[in-house]
């Protein structure tokens, strides 16, 4: 199953762990780790004014 990111504002999780709240979304952006230690997500290396963009753009997808 691919992972994809549309609709991702109707969801009620982020990476089934965390309230999909857009501060919630920006925190896993940045490290997804802090809320889920095993997520095969990678720490990204974005900054959270970086992340800020990305969830926004997200949540209009
Ligand atoms: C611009 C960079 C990225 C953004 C904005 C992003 C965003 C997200 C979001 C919002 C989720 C939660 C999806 C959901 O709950 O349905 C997620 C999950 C995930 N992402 Fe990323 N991601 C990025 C980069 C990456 C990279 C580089 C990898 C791996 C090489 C990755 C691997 C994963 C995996 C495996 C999950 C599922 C996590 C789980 O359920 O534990 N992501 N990502």
């Amino acid at each position: 199953m691919a992972l994809t990111l549309t609709g991702l504002r109707q969801r009620v999780y982020i990476g089934g762990v965390i309230n999909n709240t857009p501060d919630n979304l920006v925190q896993w952006i940045v490290s997804p780790q802090r809320f889920s230690p095993r997520t095969a997500m990678p720490t990204t290396g974005i900054s959270e004014a970086e992340a800020r963009h990305l969830a926004a753009y997200l949540n209009e997808q």
